[in-house]
């Protein structure tokens, strides 16, 4: 009998040990992103709630469970303790009576205003749109109401306020992804809320009662689509003088069609945002960031601004050849202002530093043509001397191009794979460079996607692509450039799902 029993219970170890490594392997599909989060299964957009506490990022995101197209939202949730390595938890919201849960922020209530909690066990307070498809479907205008929940369990299980809604829509259609901030100053809340054309400032007490305090942006700014998921933040510019930083998402009418994220930079005094001048300003150059927004509680000492975007575009985020899950979120990138060339101020947006972490050796690239024995990788240009076309290629003779002229960088994807799934994909996207001096260059390669940082990312591009295999071969002019290949790490290899 016990030796019956002793072979059930390897059969079990074994069984679960095989689903483990089942798990692990089904992160090594066909186009599925190694060094970026992206769900096990289904169908996800915007970063939302990205709050850090007690050693714990969060991620939440915009997610419909039951197929690989958007439908009903929940939020789904990843943690992570490096920014690098995530693991997917339970869904944290699920839609109910008063809509599917669109977009939003979490913050922690330090002082617990809210009184949903207590001041030895502080709530996280996620804020986030609730969107009524019944409301929609008659028409009524004010089926966007934002409504709050908590977590007394550093964000793992979730309540919703008995109340909700907290602010309710005063009759415009687009009224959403509300981004909440402590603005010590004033000693409140403040939301930044997306209002169509536009964003509004509401402010509150204790994140239930709010208060509309001014509009930004009706005049100002890109507005070839729907405003969407804005954010409010401090940043000190080179000069060291604190400048506040409104990013607002866009679509369509994005810089490379569709969907983008633009930003003004200017003053905030608690009540209104006021630009430096009307220029408008990209966050990124290329057409698959979307939606980023930043992480609220990270700690003084460490002090950055943190960004993590939708590696994505509306254009055809939902006919993407990737079948079993859908999208996936940029690198996280931390963002400071620089001046440029012109003496303006832009955003720059370093890839995080904790990404060393999966950097394995790092080599030079001697030979015209090199052929790379990983699906993720680096590759670092330095000394660069324009006109350079860089080829990155794989067996099946698919390929995506990067140029870099005098004053231009031109990514051409239209040979990079499938590209057929949708007309506006197969593209060249350019950009403009004259405003700073090109000195060095990193580009992220993961097996669906290019994160192009110029001078450590005083200009970013991101775009994805789907060739057939992973590009093994990296092509370029050795004489009018130096670089290098630092073969990168899976995220999932490293830290096995659970
Ligand atoms: C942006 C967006 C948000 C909305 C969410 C719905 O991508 O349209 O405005 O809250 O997606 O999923």
């Amino acid at each position: 009998m016990k030796k019956y029993l002793g072979i059930f219970l390897l059969i079990q170890f074994t069984a679960c040990q095989n689903t483990q490594k089942n798990e692990v392997q089904n992160r090594d599909e066909q186009f599925r992103p190694q060094i970026h989060f992206s769900p096990k299964a289904h169908w996800m957009n915007d970063p939302n709630g990205l709050i850090y506490n007690d050693e714990i990022y969060h991620l939440f995101f915009q997610y419909y469970p039951e197929a690989s197209v958007w439908g009903p939202m929940h939020w789904g949730h990843a943690t992570s303790n490096d920014l690098v390595h995530w693991e997917e938890k339970e869904i944290a919201l699920y839609p109910d009576s008063l809509g599917y849960i669109f977009s939003g922020s979490a913050v922690l209530d330090h002082k617990n205003l809210s009184g949903l909690g207590s001041i030895e066990n502080p709530p996280m307070v996620a804020i986030f749109t609730y969107h009524d498809p019944v409301g929609r479907e008659a028409k009524t205008m004010k089926y966007e109401n934002q409504g709050i929940a908590y977590s007394l369990d550093n964000g793992i299980s979730w309540t919703k306020y008995q109340k909700n809604p907290v602010l309710k829509n005063p009759g415009i259609t687009d009224f959403r992804d509300p981004k909440v901030i402590w603005y010590a100053p004033k000693n409140k809340w403040i939301m930044t809320l997306a209002v169509k054309d536009r964003v509004s400032f509401y402010s509150s007490p204790n994140l239930i009662d709010w208060d509309f305090e001014s509009d930004f942006g009706v005049a100002i700014g890109a507005h070839g689509g729907v405003w969407e998921c804005p954010d409010l933040f401090p940043l000190n510019d080179s000069e060291g003088n604190e400048k506040w930083v409104l990013l607002s998402s866009i679509n369509p009418g994005g810089l490379q069609g569709g969907s983008a994220t633009q930003y003004f930079v200017g003053t905030f005094d608690g009540t209104t945002f006021i630009p430096d001048d009307e220029d408008i300003r990209w966050i990124d150059q290329g057409a698959d960031n979307y939606a980023g927004v930043t992480f609220s509680n990270i700690p003084k000492e460490d002090g950055r601004r943190i960004f993590i975007g939708w590696l994505s575009n509306w254009s055809y985020a939902q006919n993407v050849p990737t079948k079993k899950w859908r999208s996936a979120m940029t690198l996280p990138r931390a963002l400071s202002l620089f001046t440029d060339l012109n003496g303006k101020t832009q955003i720059q947006s370093q890839p995080i530093s904790e990404l060393s972490k999966i950097e394995k050796e790092t080599q030079a690239i001697v030979a015209p043509e090199t052929t790379v024995d990983a699906a993720v990788y680096k590759l670092h240009l330095s000394e660069i001397n324009p006109p350079i076309l860089i080829r990155f290629q794989n067996d099946y003779g698919e390929f995506s191009t990067l140029e870099f002229k005098e004053r231009q960088v031109v990514f051409d994807r239209s040979s990079s794979g499938e590209v057929a799934f949708n007309a506006s994909f197969s593209s060249k996207h350019s950009f403009d460079i004259s405003d700073i001096e090109l000195k060095n260059v990193s580009i992220y390669v993961d097996k669906a996607s290019f994160e192009i940082f110029l001078n450590d990312g005083e200009k970013v591009m991101t775009e994805i692509v789907f060739p057939t295999e992973p590009y093994n071969k990296i092509i370029l002019d050795t004489k009018n450039v130096q670089a290098s290949l630092t073969p990168l790490e899976s995220i999932w290899k490293s830290n096995p799902i659970k």
